[in-house]
Formats: C-alpha cells, structure tokens, sequence
C-alpha cells in the first residue's frame, strides 16, 4: 500500500521562502506540540538560511532554537537542510568544520539531515553524509533538479546511486522553482524506485503553478515523501498547502492517514502568524510567476532579489535581472540555481545590469567558482568570460575542499582568547560567519523590528506611500519621502553642494569586512582598497586611479549605503 507521508516546512522553507526567513523562535514554539501530534514523516525546521538569519537578523542563537524545537518534538524527527560542504553558509569549510558542525547538530537535535550540493557534485557531500550517518542520523542525498540542455534523468539516476553507495536513507528531487513537470516527475520517481532502493522524497516550490499536478504524478511513481507547508505559508515560491495535498489523497491509495482537523487548528495559529510578518511577505513571492519557466529562480532566490533590488534602490530593473540571469547561468556552466549558486549568478546578473556593462564588477565568489573551487559546473565554462574574471590563474580539478587547512582550533580558541567563544556551537558560529558572528556572540547585535505591514492603494503598486500632503499652519504642503545615502560634500563658494574629489564611493549597499590600505599608501588603479559584503557576497572595491590614501572614513563593521565615500585617493 502506498502510503504517502508528508514533511511539513512550515518552520524552515516556507517562511525562507515567504518571510524572508524571519520567523522568529517564540513563534514556533506555541504550535510545536500540536504539530508534533500530526503524524508528518518530518518537520523540516533548521538549516537552510535560519542560521544565518538568526545572529544576522533576529539576535537569537539558532543552537538554542534547535534545542528548545527538539524539547517539543518528541515523536517527529526534526529536519535540516544542509548545503554540503557549504554547511549552512556560501562557501566551501574544510573538513573538521563539517564534521564539527555535523555532529553538533545531530547532538542538539537533527534527526534528518537532507544535504545537497549547489552543482550536483558528490564530493561536495561525502563528508558530510559520512559524519551524519557515523551519527546514526537519517541521511537524504539530494538531486539538486533543473532543466537545462545538458541535464538528462539518467545524470540524476547516477547521482541518486550514487548517494546510495554512500550508505544514504533517502533521496530527495529538489526542484527549487517548481520546474519539474507532472510527466519528468513520474519518470523521475518511477526510475529512482526502480534503480535504487532508497526511499523517494519530492521536493517543490509551487512557482510555477504546476507543483500539485507533479505531485500527483509523483504519487502514481511510487513516491514516498511529499513535502508541503501549513496553507497559510503555501504557494508561490513555498510549497503546495498540506491540508490541500491531504484532501487530495484521501480515499485513493496515497492516502496520508493525517487528520484535517487537527491540521486546521494549525492553519489557524500560523494564519496569525502570517498577519503579523505581512510587512514582509512580499505579493510577488506570494503569486505565481509563470516567468520562471523561463528564468528558472528558485523560491527563496526570488523574494531575496526583490529585497536586494529595493535595497539598491533600483527594482525598477527587476524584468532586466531576470532576463540577464539565464546568460549569466549559461556562462557559469549551467549551475542549478539553488543556494549558494543561485546567490551567485543572481548577484552577479543585478552586478551586470546595475554596472552598466557586464562582468565589470565580479564577486569574490564568481572568481572562485570560474576556478572551479564549488566544484565541477555541470557544462563547461564560458572561456572568454572566465578568462576576463580570472586571467591565467589556474583552474583546479581536485575535490575542493582537499585544499582547505582545518580552521576549527584556530577559530575556537581565537574566539575563547576575545571572550565571546564559550563552546563549540559558538566556535561555529564564529568559523561560518567571521564578519558578523563576534558582535552577535558579545551580545551586541540587536533584534532587527517587524516591519509594519503595507498599505495598499491602487496608485501605489508597492504600497509603501512616499508621498504625502502635510498641513502646517492651514498651508498644504506635498512632501515626498526619497530614500538617502550618506555622502561626503564640501560646499563651494557658489553654496552649491558637490562630492569629494578623488573620494571613492560604494556601489552597492552592504557592510565593510575588510580594508587592503592604510592613510599614506599609494595604490595604483586596479588594486583592491577594501572588501564590502552585499547581499552576502564578498565584492573587492578598486581604486580607479593611481595616488595616495588621503582620508579613510569607515572601518570593518561598518555599514555603508550606495553612494557613501569610503575613502579618498588623490
Ligand atoms: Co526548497
């Protein structure tokens, strides 16, 4: 009998996908012992961006929310979602960070550990599925889906057997913007039943709108695990509603056995929760965009790039990154879009259409993948770009992290000697996060508000009003509010205002990690003066003349706006 279970994402990708990732933990608790008695073959509920969110955003330690989730699951196994070698950062950490940080999080309270690799490159989870299941954790091996003219199904059949051969429980299809169709999930399921003995888990955004259709398919393949979020936090770039998914099965022989009632008490809870995150929840990330049958972005990827591009102040050139972003894909090799590769060639293809030309500005980590240092891109690169980004450097072909040194120790008693590293789970923190860990681990980082929810009128699409008529003294004055960035001006004698000359200004909105100069040096054009992260991607700022660091005004720390001079050169 083919029962269906369901993994519920209601605390993990829904609100990643929806919220901007900003659940917070003292919303999740009230609903845990009802959700504990649904019956879901997991609740996904760590991994993925919470991590980072956590110290970046919400001051709450992710370690203490794992622990205090597992105090209220007893009965349902707890699921992270685990990049690979990435952990849950954008780049690759040696191995005695990842089995480090493996077996902390299987001993505060993953049962399962779904790990993925952005590439679909193997050695980039052996690690970490090793450690897990040296744990006795469940192990699901993930096929990061996509469609792409070099992806076939016999390549995901390999990779599912692969991961079998690695000792893991499951496998997951892990079609981040819902691309797979009802016919390639049935072919898909039905050859990983037949090719493999590893359970099958299906795993979409609803995107694309044709998610419930590929579920059903999938059913009809044998599948085993469906994954699905609470209605209210469903749809769009989340997953298809439980309850809905549940109604659909029953009677058939996919029935799931859940109980709708039980269900609607929890649909009611995080109806509210819904309401007071609406602030953040973007309409966009909530609808379907037939567009990504074209551009492929992910559920996260989508609401994340709307965010970055009003940060920016430019989403008036949110059509033109979409469009850039298959070529940039088709460059890089045709990477699935998911994280960290998804960041990439979306930061990348708001880099290219915001530059004004493309690959003027290059992220730390577009060199590093042209290098092959994430791995091995699915098709080859594009030579002439990759020669453009990286010149003659040498292009590895090695596992990558075999060049990693171990960086535990170093990060863990560093840490212990600044006082802010007091255990293990600390020191990771610290090892995944560099920039922003210390402030967050000394106590000093700050809950960021709940944004208030927008008001909508049909003159303003967004909704955010920026002009207002304000009365004074029985006058009407119209006042518009602009968005400003701070900037260094000197006045002349004209009263006029003009920028700093040879000051070099930030490009992007984003936070200093690292300065390359002192007061004094002499750069020369070309050279790196400091490295900001935007939108959590490394950028090098050049110098675009040769002369002397006159003047610097920030420091690493800082937070700088498009437009802020951050030192000058003359
Ligand atoms: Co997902």
């Amino acid at each position: 009998m083919a029962k269906v279970r369901f993994t519920e994402t209601a605390l993990r990708d829904a609100h990643q996908s929806l919220l901007a990732t900003r659940m917070r933990t003292r919303d999740m608790i009230p609903i845990a012992e009802e959700m504990d008695k649904v019956g879901y073959f997991s609740v996904e509920a760590w991994g993925g961006a919470t991590f980072d969110t956590c110290i970046r955003y919400l001051n709450e330690d992710p370690w203490e929310r794992l622990r205090q989730l597992k105090s209220e699951f007893n009965k349902t196994p707890i699921q992270m979602l685990l990049r690979g070698q990435n952990l849950v950062g954008y780049k690759h950490y040696p191995d005695d960070i990842v089995t480090k940080f493996v077996e902390k999080s299987y001993e505060n309270g993953v049962d399962i550990f779904r790990v993925f690799d952005a590439l679909n490159d193997i050695r980039n989870m052996e690690k970490a599925i090793k450690v897990a299941k040296d744990q006795g954790a469940h192990v699901q091996g993930t096929i990061s889906y996509t469609i792409s003219p070099v992806h076939t199904l016999d390549d995901f059949v390999d990779l599912a057997k692969n991961l079998e051969a690695l000792d893991c429980d499951s496998v997951a299809i892990k079609d981040m913007a819902g691309l797979i169709t009802p016919t390639a999930a049935y072919d898909l399921v039905s050859a990983l039943k037949e090719e493999t003995d590893l359970l099958v888990d299906l795993h979409c955004h609803c995107t694309s709108g044709m998610t419930p259709i590929s579920y059903y398919a999938a059913c009809q393949a044998g599948v085993d695990i469906l994954d699905t979020a609470i209605s209210p936090l469903a749809w769009g770039t989340s997953q298809p509603p439980t309850e809905s998914m549940v109604a659909a099965l029953q009677g058939t022989e996919f029935d799931t056995g859940l109980d709708l009632k039980l269900l609607a008490h929890i649909k009611k809870y995080f109806d509210d929760i819904k309401e007071k995150y609406l602030g953040i929840l973007d309409p966009i990330s909530e609808s379907i965009d037939a567009d990504v049958l074209l551009y492929q972005i992910p559920g996260g990827m989508l609401s994340n790039l709307i965010s970055q591009l009003k940060e920016q102040n430019a989403l008036d050139r949110y059509n033109d990154v979409l469009e850039e972003m298959p070529r940039v894909r088709k460059d890089m090799g045709y990477p699935p879009l998911v994280t960290p590769t998804s960041q990439i060639v979306g930061i990348q293809s708001v880099m290219n259409v915001l530059g004004g030309e493309r690959y003027k500005t290059v992220s730390n980590e577009v060199k590093e993948y042209m290098k092959g240092m994430y791995g091995k891109p699915p098709a080859p690169v594009n030579a002439e770009i990759a020669s453009k980004i990286i010149g003659d450097d040498e292009v590895i072909t090695c596992r990558p992290a075999d060049l990693l040194e171990p960086e535990f120790d170093k990060f863990k008693s560093e840490g212990e000697e600044k006082g802010f590293v007091k255990s293990d789970e600390d020191a990771l923190t610290y090892a995944l996060y560099p920039p922003i860990a210390p402030k967050f681990l000394k106590g000093e980082a700050e809950e960021e508000e709940l944004k208030p929810a927008r008001i909508f009128d049909e003159d303003d699409a967004i909704g955010i009003p920026t002009q207002y008529n304000v009365e004074v003294d029985g006058d009407v004055y119209e006042v518009k509010i602009m968005p400003t960035g701070f900037m260094e001006i000197e006045e002349t004698q004209g009263g006029a205002f003009k920028p700093v000359e040879g000051g070099i200004t930030s490009s992007m909105q984003g936070m200093v990690i690292k300065l390359n100069v002192n007061v004094g040096d002499k750069v020369t054009a070309g050279s790196t003066i400091c490295v900001i992260e935007a939108m959590k991607m490394e950028n090098d700022i050049q110098s675009e003349v040769d002369g002397v660091v006159e003047e610097i005004f920030v420091e690493p720390g800082d937070a700088v706006s498009a437009g802020d001079t951050l030192m000058v050169i003359k």
